[in-house]
């Protein structure tokens, strides 16, 4: 096999529907070499039925980021495909209704608390679990939206955001030195499923639109999957607790 991850043994979360970011990541993944096993969460018949329009069979193993026992056997249960893993994508988000939309001086410590353990502390979590699988020169890679401004709309999932860039560069320290990398891709908006859930998203779909000096494309995913790939590759052997923006250059323009 060749490519720019032959041989290389990946585990990717996050597909729901063939828009997510993980389904480009998964697809560019397996076109370049790469063993993929994908988690599900919640609709697995969906995440299944999605998994077909994959250039080749991917496992599907049930993954919710926030159950104790399901990242206790994760480890087991990837081992059933693969015997080791190169590779970890993250690409989860979630925040209650309240935490978005304009909401954040009256959204509930409860709510809060959902979207930081499933966006921010998930990060931390899945990586524990796939660690007994990993050796050096493994990388695990997430997917941020830049957290150094606080947006409108993006409210507490901005907060999440903010733990998570923060998450990965404390990953990148402790697992330095079992030589496992972390690093962060900082996508553009992108109309995926969990973007739909924002209300106002399309002030960002205007402000990208009007202002990236590439352009940007809301439709797109493979610019972010092809920095994914580059990030999971032996390309950035040296790169650790680094973000990565893909977001047609608008985070380097002022207002
Ligand atoms: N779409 C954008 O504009 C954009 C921009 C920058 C970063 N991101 C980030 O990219 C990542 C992927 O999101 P997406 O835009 O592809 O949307 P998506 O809706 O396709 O993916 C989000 C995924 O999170 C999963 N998820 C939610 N709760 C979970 C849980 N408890 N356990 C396991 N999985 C769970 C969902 O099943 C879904 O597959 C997220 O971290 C998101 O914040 C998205």
């Amino acid at each position: 096999m060749s490519g720019l991850l032959a041989g290389k043994r990946l585990l990717v979360t996050g597909v729901i529907t063939d828009a997510s970011i993980a389904f480009s990541v998964a697809k560019l993944a397996q076109d370049n070499g790469a063993q993929v096993v994908l988690t599900g969460y919640g609709r697995l018949s969906l995440v299944e039925r999605i998994a077909r329009r994959l250039p080749q069979p991917a496992p599907i193993i049930e993954l919710d980021v926030t159950s104790p026992e399901q990242l206790a056997g994760l480890a087991d249960r990837v081992r059933e495909h693969v015997d080791g893993l190169d590779g970890v994508v993250h690409s989860i988000g979630f925040a209650p209704q309240s935490c978005l939309g304009g909401g954040f001086l009256d959204a509930s410590w409860e709510d809060v608390a959902t979207a930081l353990h499933v966006s921010t502390y998930s990060y931390k979590s899945l990586a524990m679990a796939a660690l007994p699988l990993m050796s050096p020169g493994g990388s695990v890679v997430g997917l941020t939206f830049d957290a150094t401004k606080a947006w409108p709309v993006y409210d507490w999932m901005g907060v999440a955001k903010a733990g998570l860039e923060s998450t990965s560069r404390y990953l990148a320290v402790h697992l330095g030195k079992q030589g496992i990398r972390s690093n962060l891709v900082a996508a553009g908006p992108l109309r995926t499923m969990a973007a739909k859930s924002i209300p106002g998203f399309e002030q960002f779909e205007q402000a990208w639109t009007e202002r990236a000096p590439l352009g940007w494309s809301l439709t797109d995913q493979e610019p972010a999957a092809r920095a994914c790939l580059a990030l999971l590759s032996d390309w950035f052997p040296a790169t650790t607790g680094e973000i990565v923006h893909v977001d047609g250059g608008y985070h380097a323009v002022g207002a």
